[in-house]
């Protein structure tokens, strides 16, 4: 009983203590700090596993047909991803250093993602990153589909094909 009682006495103070510490203004939520490396782990698999478990959808169009791919070339320069992912021979915009976490250059992540998990991040962003929902501005999801395409297909587009695709 006693126990029980000095546990519940810990739980009391450190709601408190965390109350204090959250409520009074002494954690910070600047961005020029790297989060602790335990926060990191926990939100990169909190995200992984999240991703995994929402994306089911199954791709409805062909992703390595050409001119799908070039369209997804064309999606990915209008919506404007280049800000902060950069593309083939475009920088992207200096204020994207100031995001935390950093906007990961993406022809060295999709190699390692399923064109599912692409299309669900991209019509429904990432909660507190700077990764937008392109599915709440109304962008269509076949035209996300043809950015999945584009994705999938970007570490082995050159600057030249990169920069034919998106003229006008
Ligand atoms: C305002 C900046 C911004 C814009 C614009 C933006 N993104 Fe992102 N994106 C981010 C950030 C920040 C992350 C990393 C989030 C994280 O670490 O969890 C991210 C993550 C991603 C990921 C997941 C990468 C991974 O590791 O699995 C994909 C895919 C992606 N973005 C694609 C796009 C596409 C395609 C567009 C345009 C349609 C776009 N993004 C526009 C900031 C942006």
């Amino acid at each position: 009983m006693k126990l029980l009682a000095f546990i519940g006495v810990i739980a009391i103070v450190v709601a408190v203590a965390a109350g204090v510490y959250f409520f009074g203004g002494f954690y910070s939520v600047a961005a020029t700090q790297e989060d602790p490396a335990v926060v990191k782990w926990a939100l990169t698999n909190v995200r992984t596993a999240s991703i995994n478990r929402h994306a089911a959808d199954a791709p409805p169009i062909p992703l390595d047909n050409p001119a799908n791919i070039q369209a997804g070339a064309r999606a990915y320069q209008t919506r404007g991803c280049w800000n902060c992912h950069g593309a083939p021979g475009v920088e992207w915009a200096k204020f994207s250093e100031g995001l935390q976490p950093d906007p990961p250059d993406l022809k060295d992540v999709v190699k390692d993602r399923r064109p599912n998990q692409l299309f669900w991040v991209v019509k429904n962003g990432i909660n507190m990153t700077g990764m937008p929902s392109f599915g709440k501005v109304e962008v269509p999801d076949q035209e996300i589909w043809t950015i999945v395409a584009f994705l999938k297909k970007l570490p082995n587009v050159s600057e030249a094909d990169y920069k034919t695709c998106t003229a006008t």
